[in-house]
């Protein structure tokens, strides 16, 4: 099939395709790279031996998209393009509301046109709002702390309403629940602009040196060690999950949960680190974080039983891979700096 994979070069979308173009699929990325770099397309033509098309556009621009999509004959669309910052997405709401649904609108507008019957969405487990875990897809969707989480829960409405009135779009709302880790060769992962928000470019951040010391929101949850409990999947378990989505898609809409099942504590998050990686993590405790609650993780049975999907990697796979990522990204980056003064 040829894919087209919206942010394709972001952290999730770059994993995917790798793994698209190791399952035969011919795929076109088309990313702005407003949050990631063009290195990453160099390291995946380095990863893959199979070629792929590279657009820089941004999404918003309906007429660019068109062009794209007219020419390209495309069986399926993923789209992982969009803003994803839940702490930006409460400075700057408006921003959040613009992108992510008007390019989820544009997408879901060609796809209407050019009669693309696949179409794989990036939601978040952010739309269950506080609900009781383990989540299940069939339950009830709470209101979200933040705009970042309506926007998701908002594109999910619009992709249902396109796909009722065009029994010819099928769609796959994947709600994701943490990725982390990176690909094993160490040359892709998750490589954030400024400050990380997520836990595990913070911890690989202070064990590199770059930051002092990880500050943890709250020890004071009614969890084990009293650390927030969270559903961490390895990124590469979550790209094979849009693989299966996008090949075994129906028409209609279909909605699952890619998670592992299980909850894993901060805490041990950086037990598991320090132990696997031999190295400290410094870190203290500071007040929790507004909107966050103590424990979310999800009910996998539908995905599995549907899809035939499951994860295969362990909080200690998630904890070296990161690590390698981060050792190499920074040679990387240190080798092209040094290139550019000589
Ligand atoms: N990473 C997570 O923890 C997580 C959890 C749940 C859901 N998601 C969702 O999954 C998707 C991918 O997340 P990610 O972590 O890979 O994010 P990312 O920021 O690394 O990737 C998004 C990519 O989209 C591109 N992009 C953004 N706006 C664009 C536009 N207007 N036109 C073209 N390209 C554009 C960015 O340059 C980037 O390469 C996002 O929709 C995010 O909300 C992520």
């Amino acid at each position: 099939m040829h894919i087209l994979v919206s942010g394709g070069l972001g952290y999730i979308g770059s994993h995917t395709c790798l793994v698209l173009l190791e399952a035969g699929h011919t795929i076109s990325i088309v990313d702005n790279l407003i949050n990631s770099k063009i290195e990453t397309l160099e390291k995946l033509r380095i990863i893959s031996t199979s070629d792929f098309q590279f657009y820089q556009c941004d999404i918003l621009d309906y007429e660019h998209l068109e062009t794209i999509v007219h020419e390209g004959n495309v069986d399926g669309i993923i789209h992982f393009a969009g803003l994803k910052s839940v702490g930006e997405s409460v400075s700057n709401p408006l921003e959040y509301y613009r992108v992510n649904l008007n390019t989820t609108i544009n997408l879901t507008r060609l796809a209407v046109k050019y009669k693309i019957p696949r179409f794989v969405f990036s939601s978040s487990a952010t739309v269950y709002g506080s609900a009781k875990s383990p989540l299940v897809e069939s339950q009830k969707l709470l209101p979200t702390t933040n705009p970042y989480g309506e926007t998701k829960a908002m594109c999910e409405k619009i992709l249902n309403d396109a796909s009722q009135a065009n029994p010819n779009l099928g769609v796959t709302l994947l709600r994701y629940f943490n990725p982390i880790g990176a690909h094993e060769s160490g040359l892709i992962g998750e490589n954030p602009n400024g400050t990380p928000n997520n836990l595990m470019p913070y911890i690989t951040q202070v064990a590199k040196g770059k930051l002092e010391k990880l500050k943890i929101f709250g020890n004071d949850y009614p969890t084990n060690d009293g650390t927030g409990v969270r559903d961490f999947i390895h990124v590469m378990d979550l790209a094979k999950g849009h693989v299966a989505a996008i090949e075994k898609q129906k028409s209609g809409v279909q909605v699952y949960n890619l998670g592992t099942g299980k909850g894993t504590s901060v805490l041990e998050i950086i037990k598991t680190f320090e132990r696997v990686n031999n190295l400290e993590i410094p870190y203290e405790f500071i007040e929790r974080r507004n909107g966050d609650i103590a424990e979310v993780y999800a009910n996998v049975l539908k995905v599995g039983k549907e899809l035939g999907w499951k994860t295969e990697r362990n909080i200690e796979d998630m904890c070296r891979d990161a690590w390698r990522f981060e050792n190499q990204n920074s040679q990387y980056e240190e080798e092209k700096f040094s290139e550019l003064w000589k």
